[in-house]
């Protein structure tokens, strides 16, 4: 008998749960880019955050780096950033696994077509940071990279 309490206590808290994800969910009908993680890969461009690739601002020396990869190149393949900088790099294929892998950081991501993937990191040293994509993509994986400058 009180087995089918407790049964009944986590089916609530379950149903609880559900409830609430979905109405989060259907509440912020204009998801922010953090809780973003599946894409349709054909409509990226149109997809916010990837319809304005680029580097972003979103605090006191915080940025969020929106890039595109796709076979073989990143978008933007340059970006510049002040010393110390917290960059959210916000990113997602429009076909093919990609890596991306800033090299000499801890910062290594697979992306894939269809979701997007993100990591931060705080850019205390400056320098000119080389990101790579260190998935096999297909004749032109080795030229695929792009440019971080730390200034
Ligand atoms: Cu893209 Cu290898």
């Amino acid at each position: 008998k009180l087995e089918k309490v407790w049964l009944m206590i986590g089916v609530m808290t379950l149903i609880a749960f559900l409830s609430t994800v979905g109405y989060q969910a259907f509440a912020s009908g204009h998801a922010p880019p953090s809780d973003l993680t599946k894409l349709d890969p054909e409509k990226v461009e149109e997809t916010p955050p990837f319809d304005e690739p680029g580097l972003h601002q979103i605090g006191d020396n915080e940025y969020e780096l929106i890039m595109v990869l796709q076979s073989f190149g990143f978008t933007p393949n340059k970006v510049e950033i002040p010393q110390g900088a917290t960059v959210k790099f916000i990113v997602t294929s429009v076909d093919v696994v990609h890596g991306f892998e800033i090299a000499g950081t801890r910062v290594n991501m697979m992306v894939t077509p269809g979701h997007v993937n993100s990591m931060t990191y705080k850019f205390n040293e400056k320098g000119e940071y080389l990101i790579l994509c260190n998935e096999y993509c297909g004749i032109g994986h080795h030229m695929m990279s792009a440019e971080l400058e730390v200034k």
